[in-house]
Order: C-alpha cells, then sequence, then structure tokens
C-alpha cells in the first residue's frame, strides 16, 4: 500500500503546528516554543515535518556533529491520530539518511525507559542500548534508555542541487540533494498583474530580476548551505513566456560560470511531474500527468521520466487557469479568478446550466479525444450573462460559477480518466495552480477510485510553479550520469516536452 502522508524540511513557519503536536505528544514535559524556535533554526539542525493534506502529523529533529562524525535524534512526535501506520519509521528513517548525507558513522537517541514500542523500533532500525540515564526524565522519574546505531563510511553522496524557475509570474528557486527537498522559495508577481486581470510578460519579466537574487538567498538560508557547496545548477528554459525564462536562464549561466559548475537546462512541464519524487523518493511510471495552470493544460503520458515523456493532448485555445481568471472578470470577481470562482461555486448549483463540455462530442472525441478547449466555454458564459443583463435581472454569481466549474472539472477529469483507462496506466498524477480546486480534487478522487486508479497530489507548494521541481529533474539528470548542458542553450517558449533536457 503507499504511504498517505509526505515528508519534507520543517522552518520556521511549522513552529505553531509542530507546538501542538508537541503538546499533544508530551503532555509533561513538552518543550517551549522559544526552544523549539531555536531547534529549527539552528545551523547543524535537521528538522523534518511529516503532513498529510497540508496538515502536520508528525515531526523529528536531528542534530548533527559532523566533525566528530556523530549525529542525535533530538526528538521524534507523532500526533495521535497518526500513530500504527509506520509513520515513526519513516520519519526515522529520513533523519538517519540526511546522518549518513553528512557523513556520520554513530547517531544516538535518547528514549523513556517505559516506552517499549519505541525501544523494539529502534532496534529494528539497528540501534542498540549502551546505557542508562537513571531518572532522566521528570517529572515523571523516568530511566532514559540511550541507544546507539553504527555505519559504515560515506561512499558517494548525493548531489546538491539548485533549482530555478522562471517561466510564467513565479520566481522560484529551490534546492534538493539527491531525492530529498531542503528548500523551495516562490516569490510571485501575481499582485502586479491584478489590474490586467492576467500575466503580463513584460511586468513578469521585470519582476523576475528583481525577484531573483532574495529568493535564492532565501533558499541558501532555508536549506542551511553556501553557494560554493552546490554541485550543479539547473533551470527552466521552457515552455513558458520568453522574457520570464530569459531571466533565470541568465541567471543560471552566471552562476554556473562564476561557480565553476554544471549548468542543466530542464523542461519546466517535466517538472512538474518529476516533483513527485520529492514525496516519494521515486516516480512510479508509467504515469499519466494532467498539468493545469494559467499557462498550460497538458496530459502526458510519462514512461520513463528522462527518456520517455508523451504529450498526449494540450489546449488548443486557452488554458484552463486562464478560462477561470477570465470568466471571473465576467463575474465581477477578483484576479487570479480561480480560487475566487472555487469561493462562489460552494453556495451555487452545479446542475442550474448546462455549459458545454469543450470537444467531448463523438467527433471531436476522434480527432482530439486528449485535446482541451475552453473558449467556447468561456464565451457560452459571457453570453448567458449578457442575457441576463440585457434582461435586468441579477446574476446568480454563485450558480454560475459552480455550472462553470463543473464543466471544465468534469472535461479535465473525463480526459485524464480515459488517458489511463485507454494505455493501461493504472496512476494519474496532477500539476499546476489549478489542482487548487476543490471540486477538481473531489471529482479526480471519485472518478479514479471508480476505476482502480491511484490519484497522486503534491502538497500545492509543489503543484504550482516552483524551483524544487526543476532541481529535481536536475538532481536525476546528475545521478543519471548525463552530460550536463553546456552554456550556449536558449529561452524555449515552445520547448516540447519530449526534450527533457536542451544540450
Ligand atoms: O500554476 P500557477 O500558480 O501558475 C501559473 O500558471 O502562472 O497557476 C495559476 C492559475 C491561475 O489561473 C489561477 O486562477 C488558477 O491557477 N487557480 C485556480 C485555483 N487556484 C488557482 N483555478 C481553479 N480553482 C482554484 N482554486
Ligand atoms: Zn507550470
Amino acid at each position: 500500500m503507499s504511504k498517505s502522508w509526505a515528508i519534507r524540511i520543517a522552518d520556521e513557519n511549522d513552529l505553531d503546528a509542530i507546538m501542538q503536536i508537541e503538546h499533544e505528544c508530551f503532555t509533561s514535559d513538552a518543550w517551549s516554543a522559544d526552544s523549539m524556535y531555536e531547534e529549527l533554526t539552528g545551523a547543524e539542525k535537521h528538522y523534518i515535518v511529516a503532513y498529510r493534506e497540508d496538515q502536520l502529523i508528525g515531526y523529528a529533529g536531528l542534530n548533527k556533529l559532523p566533525t566528530v562524525h556523530q549525529s542525535e535524534v533530538q526528538t521524534i512526535a507523532v500526533r495521535p491520530s497518526a500513530r500504527g501506520i509506520g509513520l515513526g519509521r519513516d520519519l526515522m528513517n529520513q533523519l538517519l539518511a540526511e546522518a549518513k548525507r553528512a557523513d556520520c558513522r554513530e547517531v544516538f537517541l535518547e528514549v523513556r525507559a517505559d516506552n517499549q514500542v519505541a525501544q523494539k523500533l529502534y532496534e529494528t532500525l539497528g540501534f542498540s542500548q549502551i546505557d542508562v540515564r537513571k531518572r532522566y526524565y521528570q517529572p515523571d522519574d523516568v530511566d532514559a534508555i540511550v541507544m546507539r546505531a553504527e555505519f559504515a563510511a560515506n561512499t558517494k553522496p548525493e548531489p546538491l542541487v539548485l533549482g530555478i524557475e522562471s517561466s510564467c509570474d513565479e520566481t522560484g528557486v529551490g534546492i534538493v540533494r539527491g531525492n530529498t527537498l531542503l528548500a523551495n522559495v516562490i516569490s510571485s508577481s501575481m499582485d502586479l498583474h491584478a489590474r490586467f486581470g492576467g500575466v503580463v510578460p513584460e511586468v513578469a519579466a521585470r519582476a523576475h530580476l528583481e525577484a531573483l537574487l532574495p529568493t535564492l538567498h532565501e533558499a541558501l538560508a532555508t536549506a542551511k548551505i553556501s553557494l560554493d557547496e552546490i554541485d550543479a545548477i539547473a533551470v527552466a528554459n521552457g515552455p513558458g513566456l520568453a522574457g520570464a525564462l530569459m531571466v533565470g536562464v541568465g541567471a543560471a549561466k552566471s552562476l554556473a560560470v562564476s561557480l565553476g559548475k554544471p549548468v542543466y537546462a530542464v523542461n519546466h512541464l517535466v517538472g512538474h511531474v518529476g516533483v513527485d519524487i520529492l514525496e516519494r523518493g521515486e516516480l512510479e511510471t508509467p504515469t499519466i500527468a494532467l498539468l493545469v495552470s494559467g499557462g498550460h493544460t497538458s496530459l502526458l503520458l510519462v514512461r520513463n521520466l528522462l527518456d520517455d515523456v508523451e504529450l498526449l493532448g494540450e489546449t488548443i485555445d486557452d488554458a484552463a487557469g486562464e478560462a477561470f481568471d477570465k470568466v471571473a472578470r465576467v463575474l465581477g470577481l477578483k484576479y487570479p479568478g480561480g480560487p475566487e470562482i472555487d469561493k462562489a461555486a460552494a453556495q451555487g448549483d452545479p446542475n442550474s446550466i448546462r455549459f458545454p463540455r469543450g470537444l467531448m462530442l463523438p467527433k471531436d472525441m476522434e480527432k482530439h479525444r486528449y485535446d482541451f478547449s475552453f473558449s467556447g466555454l468561456k464565451t457560452a458564459v459571457a453570453r448567458h450573462v449578457e442575457v441576463l443583463k440585457t434582461k435586468g435581472e441579477e446574476i446568480p454569481v454563485a450558480d454560475v460559477a459552480a455550472s462553470f466549474r463543473e464543466a471544465v472539472v468534469d472535461v479535465l477529469v473525463s480526459k485524464a480518466v480515459n488517458a489511463c483507462v485507454d494505455h493501461n496506466v493504472p496512476r494519474l498524477l496532477l500539476g499546476g495552480g489549478v489542482i487548487a480546486n476543490r471540486r477538481l480534487r473531489e471529482v479526480a478522487q471519485q472518478r479514479c477510485e471508480e476505476k482502480g486508479i491511484e490519484l497522486r497530489i503534491p502538497a500545492l507548494s509543489l503543484c504550482t510553479d516552483n524551483g524544487a521541481m526543476i532541481a529535481a529533474i536536475g538532481a536525476q539528470l546528475v545521478m543519471a550520469g548525463r552530460a550536463p548542458s553546456g552554456l550556449a542553450f536558449g529561452a524555449d517558449s515552445t520547448l516540447p516536452v519530449t526534450t527533457v533536457q536542451t544540450l
């Protein structure tokens, strides 16, 4: 069975949620929020959190002493409602992997003498008892059992890769070590585009220029590394807005030259698929991927992430997110339209108006089985609103929003599920900002269950455009021994998805 949670590096924004779990788990001797903050931000500390549907359900921390090749497990906690599912073991395994990466050869921990379950678990992970500290846990007056695990010296460290993403309105810098996410910092220029009702390419490019360095510095600080430790740089060189892409490409090349490190030019869309590695450790293939955002609506068949990605279909006019943004404007709602329509639709009846489903008629399904079209739907909504206005009737915003959302979701999910069934692929991965849509998640879940398809929805911070997904692909290329890209590549606004890396 696949696990129902994902793990990422903790940061100070997790403090409140962590403290809640701390108090739930350690009723008599919880740490204070101040000490926890020190732990989360300390230089040689490595804290991770486990989450399910964007809710924290556990955390664990390691204190590394690399100069003496040792580390200590500082704490591990699993919310009572998430016990008995193997999460504690997963958290411990991740800490041990980090200890190995830091070339620690011994890991120590203390456990309450009355916690037999934990001691048994640690034994199965290679720990054995080396000491007892009498009456260590107060006020309960319980002994601490000191345990130790030993490893052989490190042979092949995983590559530390910095990823840069600037294809649309998000400036993203991510840092990964192998398959592990260390930092994912995003700066969005969305607010600057709000008054235009959509992304303005020139405004986006200028915003990238301003945001790039601060975003880079924040990512390095979050990952607790310096630039000279980086093994390789990855950058999205397409598809996307040409001027916006150029900013990231220029930055990546300058970094590569000044640091003397290799650079990998990576396909943005493949990044959306590869991001799954950061939550699961690997990408299960083959998989169908449905990528929906303000810039793209693509249906992919991924047989192999680095060598075999096929475009099954894409939008022939507007992207799905763009349709949300345009319909929101017709309804007098704010930009970006997706979240606004989602909110309004919650009170509406999705069956009140039957809006057209683009490219779903039998004749369209022959030629455009996996393609999408949203401009007819957008026009139908505009006409519906116009007719009511000329009649002097009030616009039922909630009903229109719900009916429009239902039409988009219906088409997206139907075509994605068709692709899974037709190609006999029991897996569907979602990506892009529109994945935030509540109804889309609901319908996808329901129809995938009906067909026995496993649905993967990465955390929202990894679904929207980000640098971590680009770094993840870069790390895969490095680990597969692929040659770097050289410095001749450029930004390619229409880069085909079959080109995973531009040489
Ligand atoms: O991936 P993303 O953040 O970046 C770009 O495409 O630049 O996607 C942004 C798009 C916007 O069009 C926005 O309206 C849409 O995702 N979006 C949503 C929702 N939240 C954001 N669409 C539908 N429902 C939502 N809840
Ligand atoms: Zn994207």
